[in-house]
This record gives structure tokens, sequence and C-alpha cells, in this order.
């Protein structure tokens, strides 16, 4: 029996941002002029990735670029970060694309196409068996297709984060083994109906009642807000930082990352979230969704607004 090593592995989706900037976003059938575009990496598996590295992991990445001019952007991140690339595929045509919107409150919009992110079937992810297997923590999220995930969470021996970002129908045994389901209010309560669940008064109860749909772990972040978090025991608010927001693209993404990176570290699941959520509010203050986090990780709170305490409700 192999064992596990300390590394990560996401298996997930890997994109250009066209990122728009502009004062505020449009309605319906109206025409508004933007300000500036970047082309940046991105991508939710990418973005988690490069967040998890940057924090010290030691990351494999799964995914797809196409032969176009956008690959090389799309994988820049991932370079720089320092992931292993050697799962990622060259696959011909497109590279996933997204035309990001990002409004001055920091707000944003995101149309994704998928390109090469559609070449990565369950053969490609049984391809990467063994790495997935030997992973302590395997990382997958909603841009690739259900069943190129429910392989790569079927192929973990490890633990498995499912950021079910976004949410689609996952076969239920592999969408089970999240430990945890990172969710955020609006997902958890697509999640929950997929269960069965009636909507829920408060979003406490839908972490409870995706607890008692046998999730082993849940964990639903709120924005500015921070998180909820529960293993089993009651359902604990972990407060965010207050800070301006300048984008939020890719925060739920640096989330994930953080929280990965302390579980293959060992944290317990509420100490993960506590660093994630500080992670989440530090990249908020940054343009595109992959920023530079200060290393060593543990230089990131003195970069943050130090206003996090202890609570619950
Ligand atoms: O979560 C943000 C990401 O969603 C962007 O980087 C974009 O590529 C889309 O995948």
């Amino acid at each position: 029996m192999s064992v596990p090593s300390p590394g990560i592995v996401v298996v997930g989706s890997i994109n250009a941002d066209l990122v728009v900037t502009l004062e505020r976003h449009p309605r319906p059938g109206e025409t508004v002029l933007g300000r500036t575009l970047t082309v940046l990496p991105g991508g939710k598996g990418a973005n988690q990735a490069v967040a998890a590295a940057l924090l010290g992991a030691d990351v494999t990445m799964v995914g797809a670029v196409g032969d176009d001019a956008y690959a090389e952007t799309a994988l820049s991140g991932l370079h720089a970060a320092g992931a292993d690339l050697r799962a990622v595929r060259r696959a011909d045509g497109s590279t996933g694309v997204a035309i990001v919107e990002v409004s001055d409150d920091g707000e944003n919009t995101i149309v994704v196409l998928s390109g090469a992110n559609t070449e990565v079937t369950p053969d490609v992810v049984a391809a990467s068996a063994d790495a997935i297997r030997d992973a302590a923590v395997v990382v997958v999220q909603g841009e690739l297709s259900a069943p190129a995930t429910a392989a790569a969470v079927r192929a973990a021996a490890g633990r498995v984060i499912v950021n079910l970002a976004p949410v689609m129908e996952l076969d239920r045994e592999a969408l089970l083994r999240a430990d945890p389901l990172v969710v955020n209010e609006h997902e958890g309560e697509l999640v929950l109906a997929q269960f069965g669940g009636a909507k829920r008064p408060d979003h406490e109860a839908v972490v409870t009642a995706l607890l008692a749909s046998g999730f082993a772990s849940v964990v639903m972040t709120l924005g500015g807000e921070g998180a909820l978090m529960s293993d089993g025991g009651p359902v604990r608010h972990v407060p965010a930082p207050r800070v301006t927001a300048v984008d939020t693209t890719g925060a739920g993404d640096a989330f994930v990352g953080a929280l990965a990176a302390r579980l293959v570290a060992a944290d317990a699941l509420e100490d993960a979230v506590r660093f994630a959520v500080r992670v989440g509010s530090y990249a908020v203050q940054y343009p595109g969704a992959q920023p530079s986090y200060p290393t060593p990780a543990d230089e990131l709170p003195e970069v943050l607004t130090d206003d996090h305490e202890e609570a619950s409700r």
C-alpha cells in the first residue's frame, strides 16, 4: 500500500482571465464603457493551486490548456508558484478563458468559456491516478466535468476538499467523500437541494442540514463575513478581518488553496479555516485572481488588518 505524500494535488480548471475594469456593471440591455483590459492567469483550480503553493505547500496541478496564445498566460502563475505541471495537458484548440468584469466596488461578474478544460476527461484524470492516490490532500472544484471530477475523488486515498463552485450534479458517493465540502451560501443551498433538503431559515441551518445529509465536514464561506464551519460539532463562525475590497475575483479560491495548505500541514479544520479566512481577506485587496502572497506564510498576518477575534454563534 502506498503512503500518501505530504503534497496536494489540485484537479481543476486553468484559464486566462480577460479582466475588464469598469465603474459599475451594466444592466441587461445596457452598454457601459470599460476602463482597462488586462489578461491575467485564472481558473478556479489554478487559483487554488497557486495559493497553496505560494503559501508553502508542495502542489501538483492536473488539468489542461490549449495550444493558443492564452496558454502561457494561463500557466504563468502556476510556473511562478513552483507547482508541478507535468500532469497539465496541452490540448489542440483554445485555452479556457474567463471574461471577468470588476466594478469600482470590487464586485465581479464572470463568464467562463471552458476550452481545453473540457479535455480533462476521466481518462486524463486516470493518467494521474498515482499522483492523486499518493497525495495527502486532493482538491476539486466545479469547473471540470462531473465525471472527471468524480474520477479524481475516487482516485484519492487521502483527504478530499470538494469546492463545489459552480455547483454541479456530482455522483453522490463521490460528493460525500468531501472532507470538507466548501461552498458559499448560494452553493450550500443548491447542494442541500440536491439532497432533497428544504430551504433553511439561515446559513447555520444549511450547514447543519448538509452535515445531516452525510458530509463529514462543511465549510461555508460568507465573503466579508468570514466563514461557518463544522466537522461534526457545533457550527462555528470564523469572522474575517475588515479590509477594503479592490477585486473579489478568486477570493474563494485563495481561501480553498490556503485551507488545503493548512490541512496538508496537519492543522485542525477550524485552525485551517481561521487561516484561510485571513488569506481570502488578503486576496481581495489586490487585483487579479492570483495575487502574490507574502512568503514565508508566517508573514501573512502582518500584512492583514488584525482584528480577527474569537467568536462563535
Ligand atoms: O474564481 C475565480 C475564477 O473563476 C477566475 O479566475 C475565472 O477564471 C473563473 O474560473
